[in-house]
């Protein structure tokens, strides 16, 4: 079994940059904190509930789309691959692409730290025959591709419409960074959030049991845990709504009264109503996202989705 963790500079140094980045975002109008800090251990857990709740379709689509398809994709992609995933996460749906593809070797690269650290290590031990390496880093980011990952037939796979957190123009620049670093030869099975029935998307990001809420607002708790502030998340509500004119859900944590709170030594103001915003997660129809795609570099080449439409996984090369 080979199996080795690298952790990039970047993630070292999460909480510097959660602690100036949260300063920051709340010093600005309207206040704004990046989706990315919602993955500490306790976020990423969250994540992973939300992923099974009945209201929140795309993992369940997802898996079904590729288990469907899995056999063509095994021909697509051919043999020794080294499949790099990103925003590995508990790496659940990564194991059915590396029982029917088997590839040579996997990469793992996450935000999260202890996340990626116990879910590799449980795949080592299910697949002791594939060389595995976990690498912590912000691929938001620019980050580097270990050596041991040859330029030539990298398959990665981007899974869960985690596209949909950017804003279309740096997912563009997303996608093109990340063309450049597979190289000639490789490819990307990606996974899109459709655009559909509002009513649908409203439950997924306001589900009955309120774990999209609890998730929303483990942001103030991960403040507190490794802050200096005195926010308290019972002063805030979780909204989340379809902005259609923007093909987008956003959700924002709302101050539920007028309040004052200190943060590092900084002094921040909300007005009853006022929102930080958390997250946008932009839904894209099968065109859209091949536009995309094609001014990224990226040539498509299939798409599959699901019977109702929910949710589609594209197959582009390089
Ligand atoms: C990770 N990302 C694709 C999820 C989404 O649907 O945008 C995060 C999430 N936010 C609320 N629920 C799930």
């Amino acid at each position: 079994m080979t199996y080795s963790i690298r952790h990039m500079k970047d993630a070292s140094h999460q909480s510097h940059s959660f602690k100036d980045d949260v300063v920051r975002g709340l010093k600005r109008a309207p206040k704004k904190i990046s989706p990315k800090h919602f993955y500490d251990k306790k976020g990423s857990e969250l994540f992973d509930e939300i992923c099974e709740l009945p209201e929140y379709y795309p993992t369940r689509t997802e898996m079904g789309i590729l288990r469907q398809h899995s056999k063509t994709i095994r021909q697509l992609v051919g043999e020794n691959t080294c499949l790099l995933e990103l925003g590995s996460g508990a790496s659940k749906k990564v194991r059915l692409l590396l029982d029917e593809i088997n590839p040579k070797s996997y990469v793992a690269m996450d935000i999260s730290q202890e996340f990626l650290h116990y879910s590799t290590e449980q795949l080592a031990k299910d697949y002791p025959h594939i060389s595995i390496t976990a690498i912590c880093a912000d691929f938001s980011k620019h980050f580097d591709l270990p050596e041991s990952v040859s330029v030539q037939n990298v398959l990665a796979f981007f899974p869960g419409s985690s596209i949909g957190n950017f804003e279309p123009k740096e997912a563009e620049q997303f996608l093109t960074f990340l063309r450049k670093k597979l190289g000639h030869g490789s490819a990307l099975i990606i996974g899109v959030d459709l655009k559909k029935n509002p009513e649908v998307l409203h439950k997924a990001y306001n589900d009955s049991q309120g774990v999209t809420a609890e998730f929303n607002k483990n942001l103030l708790h991960r403040m507190r845990r490794e802050l200096d502030t005195d926010i308290h998340p019972k002063n805030f509500e979780h909204k989340a709504i379809y902005n259609q004119q923007q093909g987008r859900i956003e959700m924002h944590l709302v101050s539920a009264k007028d309040q004052r709170v200190n943060i590092e030594g900084e002094p921040i103001r909300f007005k009853e109503g006022e929102s930080i915003h958390t997250e946008n997660s932009y839904k894209y129809s099968i065109d859209e996202f091949q536009v995309l795609a094609r001014s990224a570099g990226f040539s498509p080449q299939r798409v599959w989705s699901d019977l109702n439409q929910l949710f589609s996984v594209h197959y582009l090369t390089i």
